[in-house]
C-alpha cells in the first residue's frame, strides 16, 4: 500500500499549499497589502474604475485609450440576457436566493453562448467579457422581480458601475455614488487563490468550459465563510441593535466559540486593506445619509474584537463594512453576495485564462485512515 508509506504532507484546508504560479495578484498577509499586477489596491481604488481594472487583471497592463474604449463597448454590448433567462428570472420562486438565480442563469446563459463549443483562448476571453457584462443584469432583474418591481433594462450610456446601481435602484447615480460603486467593485475583483477561484480553476483544469467553472465559483462564494459573510454581517448588526449591546453580544460569541462574521482571514494577519478603504467610505456615507447607527455598532464590534482577538491576527475583513455601504445605498441584503460575484468574476476568469495557458489537471490525494483487509459479509449475515 504505497499511499501509506513514504513522505506525505497534509495541510488541512490546504493552508500554506502553493497550487499555482500567478502574475495576477499578490497578498502580503503580514503587512496587510493587496497588489493587482504590481499596483497596490489603494492606488487603483483612488484612480481607476471597473473597466480599466478588469482590463489590467485580464491582460496584464493598464489599457491604452483605444483598448479601454473597445472593452467598454464590448461590456455595454453584451449586457442584455436572452429572453429565456428573463422568463426564468420572472418565474423563479420568490424565496430563491439571488446567488441561486445567478448560478442558474450563468449555467443557462452558457447554453446560448455562440462560442459555447470553443475552448480556445480567444473564445474564453470573449466568454469572460460576456459573463462579466451579463451578471449584473441577471442579479438586478431578479432582485427587482423579487421585490415586486418592474425590471430596469441596462442603460448603454452608463458605466459598468453606474449601470449596476441603476438596474438595482431604478435611479441614475450621482458622481459620488458612481465612484463608490466603482471602488467597491475594484476592491472585490481579485484575491489570489481563494476558495471560489480555486473551485473555478479545478473545474477549468479538466478542460471543462468556462461557464461550468464560473457556476462552481459562484457556488463556492455563496458560503458564509467566504462571500456569504457580508449578508450575515448586516444580520448580526441588526440583531445587536445598539452600541450598548455590542460588548455582551461579542463576549458571548467568543465564549461559545462562535465565528464573528466579517472578521478573520486565512492570509491576512493584519487589517485587510480593502476593509480599511471600505470603512472610510462607510463612515462618510453614513454621515451624509444621517444614519450612523450601523457604523457606530460596527466600530464598537471592531474595538471589542481587536481587543480580544487582535493578538491572534483577527481583524475586520472585506465583508465587514461592505454590507453597511450597500444598506445605505438602498440595496437589499440578499444582493450583497451577488455584488461580490459580479466583481469577482473578473478575477475568476483571469485565473482560468492564465492557468489554461499551461494547464495541468488538479488531482491532489487524500490520506487514507480507514480499515484495510475487511472481510466481505453477505447481506443476510450482516
Ligand atoms: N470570529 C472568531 N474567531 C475566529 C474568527 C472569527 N471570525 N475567524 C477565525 N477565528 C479563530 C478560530 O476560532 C480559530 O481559533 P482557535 O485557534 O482558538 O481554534 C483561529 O481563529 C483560526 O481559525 P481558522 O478557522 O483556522 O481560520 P481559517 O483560516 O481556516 O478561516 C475564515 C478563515 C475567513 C474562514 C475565518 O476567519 C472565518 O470563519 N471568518 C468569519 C467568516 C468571514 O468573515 N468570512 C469572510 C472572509 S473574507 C472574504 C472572503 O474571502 O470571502
Amino acid at each position: 500500500m504505497g499511499h501509506l508509506t513514504g513522505e506525505v504532507s497534509y495541510s488541512k484546508g490546504l493552508e500554506g499549499v502553493v497550487a499555482a504560479i500567478t502574475s495576477i495578484a499578490v497578498i502580503d498577509g503580514e503587512a496587510g497589502k493587496l497588489i493587482y499586477r504590481g499596483i497596490p489596491i489603494e492606488l487603483l481604488a483612488e484612480h481607476s474604475n471597473f473597466e480599466e481594472t478588469a482590463y489590467l487583471l485580464w491582460f496584464g497592463d493598464l489599457p491604452k485609450k483605444d483598448e479601454l474604449e473597445n472593452l467598454k463597448r464590448d461590456l455595454i454590448e453584451h449586457r442584455e440576457v436572452p429572453e429565456e433567462l428573463v422568463d426564468c428570472i420572472k418565474k423563479a420562486p420568490r424565496d430563491t436566493h439571488p446567488m441561486e438565480i445567478l448560478r442558474t442563469c450563468v449555467s443557462m446563459g452558457g447554453c446560448f453562448d455562440t462560442d459555447k463549443n470553443d475552448n480556445s483562448r480567444g473564445a474564453n476571453i470573449r466568454k469572460s467579457i460576456r459573463l462579466t457584462a451579463q451578471m449584473p443584469t441577471m442579479v438586478a432583474y431578479y432582485s427587482r422581480a423579487r421585490r415586486g418591481l418592474d425590471i430596469v433594462p441596462p442603460n448603454s450610456n452608463l458605466s459598468h458601475a453606474q449601470n449596476l446601481y441603476y438596474m438595482l435602484t431604478g435611479e441614475i447615480p450621482n458622481e459620488e455614488i458612481s465612484r463608490l460603486v466603482d471602488v467597491i467593485l475594484i476592491l472585490h475583483m481579485e484575491h489570489g487563490m481563494n476558495a471560489s477561484t480555486f473551485a473555478a480553476m479545478v473545474i477549468a483544469s479538466t478542460l471543462s468550459d468556462i461557464y461550468s467553472a464560473i457556476c462552481g465559483a459562484i457556488s463556492a462564494l455563496r458560503g458564509p465563510l467566504h462571500g456569504g459573510a457580508n449578508e450575515r454581517v448586516l444580520e448580526m448588526l441588526q440583531e445587536i441593535g445598539s452600541v450598548e449591546n455590542v460588548e455582551p453580544y461579542i463576549m458571548q460569541a467568543i465564549k461559545e466559540h462562535r465565528r464573528v462574521m466579517g472578521f478573520g482571514h486565512r492570509v491576512y494577519k493584519a487589517y485587510d486593506p480593502r476593509a480599511r478603504i471600505l470603512k472610510e467610505y462607510a463612515e462618510r456615507l453614513s454621515k451624509e445619509k444621517k444614519n450612523t447607527k450601523w457604523t457606530q455598532i460596527a466600530e464598537k464590534i471592531e474595538e471589542v474584537m481587536i481587543r480580544e482577538k487582535g493578538k491572534k491576527g483577527i481583524f475586520p475583513n472585506v465583508d465587514f463594512y461592505s454590507g453597511i455601504i450597500y444598506n445605505l445605498l438602498g440595496f437589499p441584503k440578499e444582493v450583497f453576495t451577488p455584488i461580490f460575484a459580479i466583481a469577482r468574476v473578473v478575477g475568476w476568469t483571469a485565473h482560468v485564462l492564465e492557468y489554461l495557458q499551461s494547464n495541468r489537471i488538479f488531482r491532489p490525494r487524500a490520506l487514507y485512515n480507514g480499515p484495510l483487509d475487511v472481510e466481505y459479509i453477505p447481506i443476510e449475515k450482516r
